[in-house]
């Protein structure tokens, strides 16, 4: 089966059309998906309609799925592997996670193997509003002033869960386990500090890595379009979302993610 790739920004992200991936894929196809999300860290599929079935069975394709510590709560149910993104409150409470990503982060990254990657896929979208960002951390590491490469280089990070109390710690800089390639793995949402240094200290430094990490140049803002499964590398991307208008009663967002296993980060 062939299919069309199109490159979304200079940062990162390509777009695929004319492949529908809720049927069984052969194994060069495959292999044509799995090489363009190493070249473009984030690829939107459009036009998907997909059962949490399918969307598990695809996923399944890149490795066995990690169940995060809210699908207890916020999975769907009888799928413990999708956990709910969602605006949407029934009888009360909050049918999924209303928020999953008020800062920029990468998912898991509190584990000890952080996820490989995460397929979130759009079910109900609002008129406006509510777009990701991608931020391609290859770059953000290979732009790094030379001060600050020295400063965290072969140094590790502490981060920390406030929804599960867990607790890891990881290189600022990893190195991607297919490509080769370094990037920055500390983010704003889920790291605590580093490893031998004071509070104050390493605050400081991981605030102006931060800063750097979030350079135009280096991200993409998707805006979802019913039918969007967006698939993202974490070992090499940071996401937030913008939800702006997250408490007004007309903004509904509604969206399946299954998250991908990943390695030890080295
Ligand atoms: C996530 C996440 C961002 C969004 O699902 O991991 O961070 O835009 N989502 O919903
Ligand atoms: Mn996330």
């Amino acid at each position: 089966m062939s299919f069309q790739i199109r490159p979304l920004s200079d940062a990162l992200g390509a777009e695929i059309t004319g492949i529908d991936v809720s049927r069984p894929l052969d194994e060069s196809t495959f292999a044509a998906i799995h090489e363009a999300h190493l070249a473009h860290l984030v690829l939107v599929f459009r036009d998907q309609q997909l059962t949490p079935q399918q969307q598990i069975d695809f996923s399944q394709r890149f490795g066995p799925l990690d169940v995060h510590p809210s699908q207890g709560k916020a999975h769907l149910e009888g799928y413990p592997d999708i956990l709910v993104i969602s605006t949407k409150r029934e009888n009360g409470r909050d049918v999924g996670i209303r928020n999953a990503g008020p800062k920029w982060h990468s998912d898991l990254a509190y584990r000890e193997r952080p996820a490989l990657g995460s397929m979130l896929y759009a079910l109900e979208l609002p008129d406006r509003g509510g777009d990701t960002g991608f931020a391609n951390m290859y770059k953000a590491y290979d732009a790094l002033p030379a001060d600050l490469k020295r400063a965290v280089d072969g140094k590790r990070a502490l981060f920390h869960s406030t929804r599960s109390s867990i607790d890891a710690r990881h290189p600022i800089i990893r190195t991607h386990p297919e490509t080769g390639q370094k990037s920055i793995f500390v983010n704003p949402q889920l790291t605590t500090g580093i490893e031998g240094m004071d509070a104050a200290e390493g605050d400081a430094l991981l605030n102006m890595i931060y800063f750097h990490n979030t350079r135009r140049t280096f991200i993409y803002w998707h805006q979802w379009k019913p039918g969007d499964l967006v698939f993202w590398d974490n070992r090499c991307v940071q996401h937030i979302a913008d939800h702006t208008r997250l408490d007004d009663p007309d903004y509904i967002r509604h969206m399946h993610r299954t998250t991908i296993a990943g390695d030890v980060p080295f």
